[in-house]
């Protein structure tokens, strides 16, 4: 088959959050079970690479309004096999952040994106008119999907090519104002406003979020935003598909920023991580647990019961936290405040470092995640494989690849009421068990010998795509 894979992220080259991961996943993982695939993403100011390729230019009128822009290709060769492709406009993408200016989202962002897919889909009937299917992921690409219907039904190349829809994350939607519809050439529906996230769900051949547990959330309020009858609608076409763990990134084995390597049979180099971390951020050298956290700083990692709780925690306990991310400024606020009342106890980085996210999963004895949701959640998957014994709230994809203690089965720690007391038990349980070490080893050995490669999820997705191909040829 031969894949257009639509993206706003990729990892390696720019990255906000596990969107990029999955989406370097899934491309990486169709190229080596012998697909073609193209990935075209924005030209940020500071993505990682510079272009070298071949180039097109691509013109078209998009609200009555002509704009153009160049796609450039990366040398493939530092892409394992994956062609990626990158959108050059300066005003839409010419910008340090992707999607906001570190505190408002941009106001030009329905029209930034669906350019972005407007002018993939000119570029791909054009330049890629062997393409068998489109892939597009997240609210950035959803318009691909009614642009499919409502502009190319015709169209000899993209009339007959399916979308498929991935939903990485359905609290973020885009809304704008109703006049969006004319200006960017969608069909208006009764709702007042436009709604990115929807013209995806509506009009793509098939959806998938990325677990089956926050698929089956998605059907209900108030986990669907709003979207809940829609989701119902589409029941049918909609399925849940677990991300997988890169492990030539994520192997604490073979992983080039760790000081020392380590794997389930000697942990030794464990042990060189942690000491090395507490001694970089100042952490007394005490033999106590390292809880350890890595995110986006915002409310769906939990941090409103998160920081309370753990200011009680640290109140009662010896055990060390250190939180590395970035995001919302009156959560770091409160962050900062609990490294001063807790200054042998917690330590809080700020700032986006990839180097220092592989060495805070290495040196973890736990890592925390109690989301309010989670689509799927990658950080799991690869404290499991660093041996830093996940604690979750049991939500999404969390509660589908982390079995909670005491189960026999046990991977981490697990809790589901969202309040600061279910969590404090939570805290207090993995304290428990790291003093009982053979039963704390036992559970951390277990979850570092867990697979979660992407060989399996792209199975389901070539499935996914199967079917979504099979029923546009019936229709056609
Ligand atoms: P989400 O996509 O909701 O942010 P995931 O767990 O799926 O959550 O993925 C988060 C990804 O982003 C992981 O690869 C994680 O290491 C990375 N990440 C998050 N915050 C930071 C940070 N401050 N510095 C470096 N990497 C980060
Ligand atoms: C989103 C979700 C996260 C998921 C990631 C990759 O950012 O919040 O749960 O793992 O996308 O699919």
């Amino acid at each position: 088959m031969r894949v257009l894979l639509l993206c706003s992220e990729y990892e390696g080259l720019i990255k906000t959050g596990g969107l990029a991961d999955a989406c370097r996943g899934i491309a990486q993982g169709l190229v080596d079970a012998g697909h073609q695939v193209t990935v075209l993403l924005p030209q940020y100011t500071n993505l990682y690479s510079r272009p070298t390729g071949e180039w097109h230019s691509v013109y078209f009128h998009l609200g009555g309004r002509p704009l153009g822009c160049a796609i450039r290709q990366l040398a493939q060769a530092s892409q394992g096999g994956v062609d990626i492709r990158l959108l050059e406009h300066h005003d839409f993408f010419h910008r340090e952040r992707p999607y906001d200016d570190g505190d408002q989202g941009y106001a030009d962002n329905p029209l930034r994106f669906a350019f972005f897919c407007k002018a993939a889909l000119e570029w791909c009937r054009q330049y890629l008119p062997d393409v068998d299917l489109i892939h597009g992921h997240d609210w950035q690409t959803a318009v691909t999907a009614a642009y499919l219907k409502q502009h190319y039904a015709q169209d000899p190349v993209l009339g007959r090519v399916p979308f498929v829809f991935t939903i990485h994350n359905g609290a973020y939607q885009l809304t704008a104002g109703a006049e969006w519809f004319g200006k960017l050439e969608l069909a208006q529906q009764q709702d007042h406003f436009l709604n990115m996230l929807e013209q995806g769900i509506r009009y793509a051949a098939k959806v998938n979020t990325v677990s089956q547990g926050y698929r089956d959330e998605l059907l209900s309020e108030p986990a669907a935003n709003g979207l809940a009858r829609l989701y119902q609608q589409r029941q049918a076409d909609f399925v849940g598909i677990l991300n997988g763990c890169d492990y030539q990134q994520w192997d604490p084995a073979t992983d080039l920023t760790l000081i020392k390597n380590f794997d389930s049979t000697d942990l030794s180099g464990k042990a060189a991580c942690k000491q090395q971390l507490k001694a970089r951020f100042h952490l007394p050298a005490a033999d106590v647990p390292l809880m350890v956290a890595v995110s986006r700083i915002t409310g769906q990692k939990g941090y409103d019961y998160l920081i309370p709780a753990l200011r009680q925690f640290l109140a009662l306990s010896k055990v060390q936290v250190f939180i590395v991310g970035s995001g919302e400024q009156h959560y770091c606020r409160q962050l900062y405040q609990l490294q001063e009342d807790f200054p042998a106890q917690f330590r809080f980085f700020e700032g986006f470092d990839e180097t220092l996210a592989h060495q805070t999963e290495a040196a973890g004895d736990f890592f925390l995640m109690p989301s309010l949701f989670e689509p799927c959640g990658l950080n799991q998957l690869y404290s499991l494989k660093y041996g830093a014994v996940p604690l979750v709230r049991l939500t999404g994809g969390l509660q589908d690849t982390v079995v909670p203690w005491p189960d026999q089965a046990a991977t981490g720690i697990g809790f589901s009421d969202v309040s600061i007391a279910a969590l404090l038990s939570a805290l207090q349980q993995a304290e428990q068990l790291y003093l009982q070490q053979p039963a704390y080893r036992a559970v951390q050995l277990r979850g570092m010998q867990q697979n979660f490669s992407w060989q399996s999820s792209v199975q389901s997705y070539i499935q996914l795509y199967q079917q979504a191909l099979t029923e546009q040829f019936s229709r056609s």
